[in-house]
């Protein structure tokens, strides 16, 4: 009898919480019930995890707007949209705001934000401002020269170790090689002095591999509802990457911040780039490092995976690799791009050239390089939204995120074969049809004030790399069961083992 009475506290405070958490569990639920999603999601959030887990969730995200509609549910206070109108709202409309348990789970450091991970409205508007000239182009003169030095870096970089000849293959994972480039190129545009992996053909101070093993543990920790640990007082201190680190990103981290700082201490240094544009805005001490730390890991892993992307869809369609070679080769004989050994073709000629820019559009839609949820907070007061004319009521106090791989395949925008890659289809299609095809396509890039401020460096890297390579190799899969091994970590994409075999134009093998 004493030994129950003295537990009676333990049941009376158990029996509360417990209470508590059903009173949350059906409230929330009661909150978005009139949205369809796969079972369990509108009373746990364990189907989302265990997506996330998987390194799938953009998959997922897929079938379940295919299934359940435009807006659907993924977990008990979480939406999705496939809609492009909707997630142009969300980012357009004053109110929303980027949601604190997604982005919180991309800061870099320790319980500092970048323009990428703000959450704070006007803090991220501010923050943008100081940024986008110096991202533009308008005050970074070197930009399209210091990708021209990366370009070539990497054809001399397969001419001397990757050519194929005669009997003898020498497999090349363009996968990495690929990640070598992008980091070189944003290195140099960046912090004005490139890692140089393309010229010593390594992964230097393992910051490729250490990057790829912090975004997996900050996707698990997405996963099992952990991210708070690494920003929480004290442990995550402990927790958090380091530049006193002597390995892996935290040596990367400091080689990136003695740059910066060595940059910021010398007032003669003339240069015109885009650490100079931030520093003249007003960026400064730890706001400067942050940043330029921060456009490396949004600079790299996103180009990356498009160019991958571009390069996978191309080989794989011999048509679309022919007729592309062919265009290639005319604007050459024609005059409109450089002849070989006079260099390397311009960001403008590129933009001549249609049927590569339509290649590059459809393997953004088809691959779309980064798949985030990019999860936002409905205004408390909530909103209601036009979804193919029928009004949608949206309660505050829930998040709705994007649905790329919905979005980017959508019958209804590309017809029945939109899961197909085929450049021509942005030939084809009279002007009513066009604009919502071009208007989803440019979400691949984000949205209004959100939208890309690095999408100038990528269009740079992508056009004359696809344009660079396709003039001086030819490219064959080597496993073309198995073209790659491809992870989601937090909606950018890790991949690997893209093993290709490349010869020199024009060569036969006999
Ligand atoms: C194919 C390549 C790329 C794709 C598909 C891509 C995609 C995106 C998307 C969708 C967003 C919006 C994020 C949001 O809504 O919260 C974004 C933001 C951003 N991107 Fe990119 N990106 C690419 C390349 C780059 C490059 C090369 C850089 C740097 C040079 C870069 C820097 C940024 C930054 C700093 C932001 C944050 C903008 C803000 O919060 O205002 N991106 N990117």
């Amino acid at each position: 009898m004493g030994l129950i009475t003295s537990f009676a506290p333990a049941y009376i405070l158990t029996g509360c919480l417990l209470a508590v958490w059903i009173f949350k569990v059906f409230t929330d639920y009661a909150k978005l019930r009139k949205f369809k999603g796969p079972r369990w999601t509108g009373v746990s959030n364990w189907p989302h995890s265990l997506a996330i887990f998987n390194h799938n969730c953009h998959e997922w995200y897929g079938e379940v707007n295919n299934k359940y509609g435009p807006i659907a549910r993924v977990a008990p206070r979480v939406l999705i949209t496939s809609d492009p109108d909707v997630w142009m709202r969300v980012n357009n409309k004053p109110g929303y705001k980027r949601s604190e348990w997604y982005y919180s789970a991309t800061r870099i450091e320790y319980r500092k934000d970048n323009v990428f991970s703000q959450t704070d409205t006007a803090k991220h508007d501010k923050r943008r401002k100081q940024m986008a000239p110096g991202y533009s182009g308008r005050e970074n003169f070197q930009l399209e020269g210091a990708v021209d030095d990366r370009v070539q870096d990497f054809i001399n970089l397969i001419r001397t170790k990757y050519v194929s000849s005669g009997g003898q293959v020498i497999p090349m994972d363009m996968a990495t090689k690929v990640q070598y480039f992008t980091l070189d190129v944003i290195s140099s545009v960046g912090l004005g002095s490139t890692f140089g992996m393309l010229k010593s053909d390594r992964d230097i101070n393992h910051c490729l591999s250490s990057m790829e093993d912090g975004l997996a543990i900050a996707n698990t920790a997405l996963a099992m509802g952990f991210s708070w640990i690494t920003q929480a007082p004290i442990i995550g201190k402990f927790l958090a990457v380091s530049p006193k680190d002597n390995t892996g990103f935290g040596k990367m981290m400091a080689a990136c911040f003695e740059i910066v700082d060595g940059r910021a201490a010398n007032s003669s240094d003339k240069r015109s780039d885009m650490l100079a544009s931030f520093m003249r805005h007003g960026l400064s001490g730890d706001e400067l490092r942050s940043e330029a730390l921060e456009q490396i890991l949004a600079g790299s892993d996103t180009t990356a995976s498009g160019i991958r992307g571009a390069f996978l869809n191309i080989m794989a369609n011999p048509r679309v690799y022919n007729k592309l070679q062919r265009e290639i080769d005319d604007a050459i004989s024609n005059g409109l791009a450089s002849k070989a050994g006079e260099g390397l073709v311009s960001l403008a000629q590129t933009k001549q050239l249609p049927y590569l820019q339509a290649v590059i559009r459809e393997s953004l839609r088809v691959w779309p390089p980064v798949a985030n949820i990019f999860s936002r907070d409905v205004p408390p007061e909530g909103d209601v939204i036009d979804v193919e004319g029928e009004e949608v009521v949206i309660p505050g106090g829930v998040c709705i995120g994007y649905s790329a791989y919905a979005m980017h395949h959508s019958e209804k925008i590309y017809g029945k074969d939109a899961k197909v890659f085929r450049p021509e289809r942005w030939f084809e299609t009279d002007q009513d049809k066009l604009v919502p095809m071009l208007k989803a396509n440019e979400l691949t890039f984000g949205h209004g004030k959100y939208r890309c401020l690095g999408k100038p460096v990528a269009e740079i890297e992508i056009g004359k790399l696809i344009f660079e390579l396709l003039r001086n190799f030819d490219m064959a899969l080597i496993n073309p069961r198995r073209p790659w091994e491809v992870k989601n970590y937090l909606g950018l994409f890790a991949i690997s083992d893209m093993w290709i075999q490349v010869t020199e134009r024009g060569q036969n093998f006999s």
